[in-house]
Protein backbone atom coordinates (compact mmCIF):
# COMPACT_ATOMS: atom_id res chain seq x y z
CA UNK A 1 0.00 0.00 0.00
CA UNK A 2 2.95 2.49 1.04
CA UNK A 3 5.10 1.34 -1.97
CA UNK A 4 1.57 1.98 -4.32
CA UNK A 5 1.23 5.75 -2.84
CA UNK A 6 4.85 6.11 -3.46
CA UNK A 7 4.41 5.38 -6.83
CA UNK A 8 1.51 7.53 -7.28
CA UNK A 9 3.44 10.51 -6.10
CA UNK A 10 6.44 9.77 -8.16
CA UNK A 11 4.12 9.86 -11.37
CA UNK A 12 1.97 12.94 -10.33
CA UNK A 13 5.67 14.50 -9.54
CA UNK A 14 7.18 13.30 -13.17
CA UNK A 15 3.80 14.95 -14.63
CA UNK A 16 3.82 17.75 -12.98
CA UNK A 17 7.80 18.57 -13.71
CA UNK A 18 6.92 17.81 -17.52
CA UNK A 19 4.49 20.52 -17.26
CA UNK A 20 6.56 23.12 -15.70
CA UNK A 21 9.34 22.33 -18.19
CA UNK A 22 7.08 22.97 -21.41
CA UNK A 23 5.83 25.90 -19.65
CA UNK A 24 8.93 27.02 -19.00
CA UNK A 25 9.93 26.40 -22.80
CA UNK A 26 7.14 27.90 -23.85
CA UNK A 27 7.68 31.29 -21.86
CA UNK A 28 10.53 33.11 -23.44
CA UNK A 29 8.33 32.71 -27.27
CA UNK A 30 5.47 34.34 -25.62
CA UNK A 31 8.03 36.64 -23.99
CA UNK A 32 8.79 38.36 -27.63
CA UNK A 33 5.35 37.71 -29.73
CA UNK A 34 5.76 41.54 -30.73
CA UNK A 35 7.68 41.80 -33.54
CA UNK A 36 8.27 45.44 -35.31
CA UNK A 37 10.72 46.64 -37.60
CA UNK A 38 11.87 50.04 -36.81
CA UNK A 39 12.75 52.57 -39.53
CA UNK A 40 14.18 55.90 -38.66
CA UNK A 41 16.88 58.41 -39.79
CA UNK A 42 17.14 62.49 -40.09
CA UNK A 43 16.48 64.67 -43.04
CA UNK A 44 18.40 67.59 -43.29
CA UNK A 45 17.86 70.88 -45.35
CA UNK A 46 20.75 70.63 -47.93
CA UNK A 47 21.47 69.02 -51.42
CA UNK A 48 24.95 67.89 -49.97
CA UNK A 49 25.05 64.87 -48.86
CA UNK A 50 27.60 65.64 -46.50
CA UNK A 51 26.42 66.56 -42.64
CA UNK A 52 27.99 68.69 -40.64
CA UNK A 53 27.01 69.88 -36.93
CA UNK A 54 26.04 73.00 -38.45
CA UNK A 55 23.50 71.94 -41.28
CA UNK A 56 20.17 72.66 -40.51
CA UNK A 57 17.13 70.41 -40.39
CA UNK A 58 14.35 69.86 -42.79
CA UNK A 59 11.04 69.69 -40.62
CA UNK A 60 7.42 68.70 -41.72
CA UNK A 61 9.43 67.00 -44.51
CA UNK A 62 6.77 64.13 -46.09
CA UNK A 63 8.93 60.87 -45.87
CA UNK A 64 7.59 57.97 -48.25
CA UNK A 65 9.40 54.44 -47.82
CA UNK A 66 8.88 53.12 -51.45
CA UNK A 67 9.50 49.38 -52.51
CA UNK A 68 10.04 48.25 -55.96
CA UNK A 69 8.10 51.59 -57.17
CA UNK A 70 5.25 51.67 -54.60
CA UNK A 71 4.59 53.49 -51.86
CA UNK A 72 4.85 51.26 -48.64
CA UNK A 73 4.21 53.85 -45.85
CA UNK A 74 4.25 57.63 -45.30
CA UNK A 75 5.37 59.72 -42.51
CA UNK A 76 6.42 63.28 -41.76
CA UNK A 77 9.60 64.51 -40.07
CA UNK A 78 9.30 66.30 -36.66
CA UNK A 79 10.95 69.44 -35.71
CA UNK A 80 14.15 68.34 -35.26
CA UNK A 81 13.81 66.47 -38.74
CA UNK A 82 13.71 63.16 -37.73
CA UNK A 83 11.28 60.34 -38.68
CA UNK A 84 10.28 57.14 -37.49
CA UNK A 85 8.15 54.59 -39.45
CA UNK A 86 7.27 50.85 -37.70
CA UNK A 87 6.47 47.48 -39.86
CA UNK A 88 5.42 44.47 -39.30
CA UNK A 89 8.12 41.69 -40.03
CA UNK A 90 5.67 39.55 -40.57
CA UNK A 91 4.19 41.49 -43.84
CA UNK A 92 7.59 42.99 -44.73
CA UNK A 93 10.83 40.71 -44.49
CA UNK A 94 14.16 42.47 -43.23
CA UNK A 95 15.75 41.11 -46.36
CA UNK A 96 13.32 42.46 -49.00
CA UNK A 97 13.63 46.56 -46.93
CA UNK A 98 17.18 46.13 -47.06
CA UNK A 99 17.48 45.43 -51.03
CA UNK A 100 14.24 46.80 -52.60
CA UNK A 101 13.26 49.96 -50.81
CA UNK A 102 14.37 53.54 -50.26
CA UNK A 103 13.17 56.44 -48.26
CA UNK A 104 12.39 59.50 -50.29
CA UNK A 105 11.75 62.36 -49.51
CA UNK A 106 9.10 64.51 -52.06
CA UNK A 107 8.56 67.73 -50.05
CA UNK A 108 11.00 70.36 -52.17
CA UNK A 109 13.76 71.74 -50.31
CA UNK A 110 12.67 74.98 -51.04
CA UNK A 111 9.88 74.35 -48.11
CA UNK A 112 12.78 74.99 -46.09
CA UNK A 113 15.39 77.25 -47.54
CA UNK A 114 13.68 79.32 -50.50
CA UNK A 115 17.38 79.17 -52.05
CA UNK A 116 17.25 75.46 -52.93
CA UNK A 117 15.65 73.29 -55.43
CA UNK A 118 11.92 73.73 -56.14
CA UNK A 119 11.95 70.20 -58.10
CA UNK A 120 14.09 66.87 -56.80
CA UNK A 121 13.94 64.54 -54.50
CA UNK A 122 16.09 63.24 -51.38
CA UNK A 123 16.47 59.45 -51.02
CA UNK A 124 18.60 57.50 -49.06
CA UNK A 125 19.03 53.63 -48.73
CA UNK A 126 18.35 51.37 -45.82
CA UNK A 127 20.82 49.42 -43.16
CA UNK A 128 20.42 47.59 -40.28
CA UNK A 129 21.61 49.36 -37.64
CA UNK A 130 20.93 46.88 -34.85
CA UNK A 131 18.11 45.02 -32.94
CA UNK A 132 16.16 45.61 -29.33
CA UNK A 133 14.68 42.62 -27.21
CA UNK A 134 12.75 43.13 -23.96
CA UNK A 135 10.35 41.14 -22.51
CA UNK A 136 7.42 42.12 -24.52
CA UNK A 137 9.08 43.34 -27.87
CA UNK A 138 11.29 42.01 -30.01
CA UNK A 139 12.70 45.38 -32.52
CA UNK A 140 14.64 45.64 -35.44
CA UNK A 141 16.17 48.92 -35.69
CA UNK A 142 16.44 49.86 -39.57
CA UNK A 143 18.05 53.41 -40.63
CA UNK A 144 18.54 55.68 -43.23
CA UNK A 145 22.22 55.18 -44.78
CA UNK A 146 22.33 58.88 -46.05
CA UNK A 147 19.81 61.16 -47.89
CA UNK A 148 21.33 62.24 -51.47
CA UNK A 149 19.83 65.10 -53.73
CA UNK A 150 18.74 63.58 -57.04
CA UNK A 151 17.24 66.35 -59.45
CA UNK A 152 14.35 66.06 -61.52
C1 LIG B 1 17.49 55.87 -34.68
O1 LIG B 1 17.45 54.76 -33.81
C2 LIG B 1 18.72 54.35 -33.33
C3 LIG B 1 18.55 53.06 -32.56
O2 LIG B 1 17.44 53.09 -31.73
C4 LIG B 1 19.33 55.50 -32.51
O3 LIG B 1 20.58 55.13 -32.04
C5 LIG B 1 19.44 56.73 -33.39
O4 LIG B 1 19.90 57.82 -32.64
C6 LIG B 1 18.10 57.07 -34.02
N1 LIG B 1 18.30 58.14 -35.01
C7 LIG B 1 17.57 59.25 -35.01
C8 LIG B 1 17.85 60.20 -36.08
O5 LIG B 1 16.70 59.47 -34.16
Amino acid sequence: MAAKSLLFVAVVLIIVGSMEIQMAKAQPELGSLIGLIRINGSVFCTTDSTITSITPVFPNAQVQLQCGGGVVSTTTTNGAGVFTIFLNPLTMLLSSLLNNCNLVVNTPLATCNVGLPTTGILQSPLQLTGRTVNELLDILNVGATGFNFISS
